[in-house]
């Protein structure tokens, strides 16, 4: 066993955060497994830890597994806690759970034990993290089995967050103090597949078998129990990115730990529905997804599936940044055929926006449905909803989700914090029962083996990563996903478009003056600062709103092309891209504005009445 002199807290954290990896994987005890640590300060930390017995190296599936689990502990940023207990009781509670091989003096009564929820216990008396997510990152370098002794050294770099660089900033787990009456359960400290009796169950499955499933695909928190995403900040409700660089979607993909949408995807979608890709996928805007292949192989055998997509009705108009999931909604519908539904959670709004009465959420409900209609779905084939109207039949369901997702599940996922209203732990199922086709009878009798998929931009994702974890204990399939990126505020990648900053957004109010207007003023540009410099540098694309919006809204690739090409080599300066952004935007908001004030109505009620599909076959 290594003295004191090498151990870093963050490195021991690690420890464990990698051997309750290699025990869930490789299903070997906790008990005295582990063989030897090893350490090295100095950046990056290094560490390695030897397991055993593990009779073979393990394959590349389980390797790639292990370090998933490592990264998803590490994101879902769970406490790591320590107490003091006698020897005698640890032993009675635990067995010898907590003992590496070499053990512990047996001069020593009391213990002083560390533990991750579900995952490691183990006796020791070295400090730790608070919790997982200071760790940063743990890479995996070096796998290396030893046949003779059956075991396997696994060694990591380890790259802390940059707040905890300096290890005197690591905040560290104090030790509680816990009665006898207190001391956790067996069940408490050790993976499911280690605790004898619990193989099979639904907590089993939850934590050892799928890495979709739920503790391990949370979102990372900072020791306050705010999400971030190391730097960056995307939940539901408020998206925060770097200040210099935006927003990192590829480091986004990792955390959230969903998949890139590949120019495979791209044309076996266009192969499916024998047309050319919308341009949002073509040009990257939707870049990530779960489970995409799935719902497309199950599509080409001949398998049903249906659209879910939605809106929380906080405002009166809706931005440009809301426009583009119904969209490409429309696309996917009309490409693909199939049926959809739209939420509109007037209740989350009304949870989640301290200002908002019931009934004004309600009202502005029914305005925001008139402008999502207005996109023109397919009415035989679209159901729109407000869940004050809709609960009733949702209720059942949704019930059967909130029995399945514990609280501390909520709080890890949302972040929710102990003043926050409890409505706001339980509103997540409500979200997430759109995506099983129980949830509409009339559309899909009985059947509850229809596929979903749910277009939206990224911050959406924590409710859907909740939602694929109950769906198989449903006995449903777990819905597909599709997500965008934001459509940047105009003053910059930094953060996306938001409803509550006027200055921030166009809305499909607006008018050509204040299009126009706000362009000139707000766009934030990647234009030099003098005209001389600009036909000299070129502008910045990566940077410059004016160019990025065009990306999304302008159809004709070879037109937008050159228009990249002159302002990048500084043929073009801002004031004639922000001209061009202009004559291209509005008129589709004035087309927009035309096509809504043509709903009625008698239109928003009939799309919402879900009884006109009774008898009808839409799948
Ligand atoms: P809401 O009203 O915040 O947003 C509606 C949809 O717009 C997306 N979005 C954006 N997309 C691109 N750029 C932006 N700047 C931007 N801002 C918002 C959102 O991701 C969302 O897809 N709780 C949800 C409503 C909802 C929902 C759903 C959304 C209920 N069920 C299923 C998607 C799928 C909400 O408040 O969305």
């Amino acid at each position: 066993m290594p003295s004191g002199r090498n151990r870093h807290p963050l490195l021991d954290t690690a420890l464990h955060i990698v051997k309750g990896a290699l025990v869930v994987a490789l299903r070997i005890p906790t008990a005295r497994s582990t063989k030897s640590v090893d350490f090295k300060k100095g950046l990056p930390l290094r560490g390695a830890i030897t397991v055993g017995p593990v009779t073979s190296e393990p394959n590349e599936e389980d390797k790639r597994r292990i370090q998933e689990l490592v990264n998803d502990k590490v994101a879902a940023n769970v406490p790591i806690r320590v107490f003091a207990v006698a020897r005698q009781l640890a032993e009675t509670t635990y067995g010898e759970a907590m003992y590496d091989d070499f053990g512990v003096p047996k001069s020593v009564t009391e213990l002083r034990l560390v533990f991750i929820e579900k995952w490691n216990i183990n006796a020791n008396i070295f400090p730790v993290a608070q919790s997982t997510g200071a760790c940063g990152r743990i890479d995996i370098t070096k796998w290396k089995h030893n046949s003779n002794k059956n075991s396997l050294e696994v060694s990591f770099d380890l790259t802390p967050t940059e707040a905890y660089t300096d290890e005197q900033n690591v905040p560290l787990a104090t030790e509680e103090a816990l009665a006898n009456d207190q001391v956790p359960a067996r069940e408490m400290v050790l993976p499911p597949a280690d605790v004898a009796g619990t193989h099979g169950t639904d907590e089993a499955t939850e934590t050892n078998g799928n890495p979709q499933n739920s503790q391990q695909h949370q979102q990372q928190h900072d020791p306050e129990g705010n999400p971030t995403g190391g730097g960056q900040r995307v939940t539901p409700w408020e998206v925060e990115a770097d200040e210099e660089t935006g927003i990192d979607y590829d480091k986004l993909i990792i955390q959230f730990g969903c998949s890139k949408i590949t120019e495979d995807h791209i044309s076996r979608i266009e192969r499916l529905t024998k047309q050319r890709a919308h341009r949002f996928l073509r040009r990257g805007l939707f870049f990530s997804h779960r489970d995409l292949d799935m719902l497309l192989n199950a599509y080409e055998q001949g398998e049903p599936f249906y659209l879910y997509t939605g809106r929380g009705p906080s405002s009166e108009a809706l931005h440009l940044g809301h426009l583009v999931p119904f969209w490409f909604t429309k696309w996917l519908q009309d490409a693909f055929n199939v049926p959809l539904v739209i939420q509109l959670t007037d209740d989350e709004k009304f949870l989640f926006k301290e200002n908002l009465t019931v009934e004004e959420c309600k009202r502005l409900a029914y305005e925001n449905a008139k402008d999502i209609l207005a996109i023109g779905f397919d009415k035989d084939k679209t159901f729109i909803f407000s869940d004050l109207d809709y609960i009733q039949t949702m209720y059942p369901l949704v019930l059967q989700i909130q029995k399945k997702v514990t609280y501390n599940q909520s709080r890890g996922i949302f972040g929710f914090t102990e003043s926050d209203n409890i409505g706001k732990s339980a509103f997540p199922a409500v979200q997430a029962a759109p995506a099983f086709p129980a949830c509409f009878p009339a559309m899909f009798g009985n059947r509850k083996d229809i596929m979903c998929l749910i277009p939206q931009a990224i911050d959406q994702d924590p409710y859907f990563r909740m939602t694929r974890d109950v769906a198989p204990r449903l006995g449903f399939n777990k819905p597909a996903l599709i997500h965008s990126r934001f459509v940047p505020a105009l003053q910059g990648n930094q953060t996306k478009m938001a409803g509550s900053q006027v200055a921030s957004s166009i809305f499909v109010t607006d008018t050509p003056k204040e299009i126009k207007t706000k362009i000139n003023k707000y766009a934030f540009s990647g234009g030099r600062a003098t005209v001389e410099e600009h036909r000299e540098l070129g502008a910045d694309l990566s940077v410059d709103v004016s160019y990025q919006y065009l990306t999304y809204l302008m159809e004709d690739d070879q037109e937008l092309k050159r228009i990249g090409d002159d302002y990048a080599a500084g043929r073009l300066l801002t004031g004639e891209v922000k001209q061009k952004l202009v004559d291209v935007l509005q008129p589709i908001i004035k087309a927009h504005q035309d096509a809504r004030a043509k709903i009625t109505d008698e239109d928003v009620r009939s799309f919402m009445d879900p009884t006109r599909f009774e008898g009808k076959k839409l799948i």
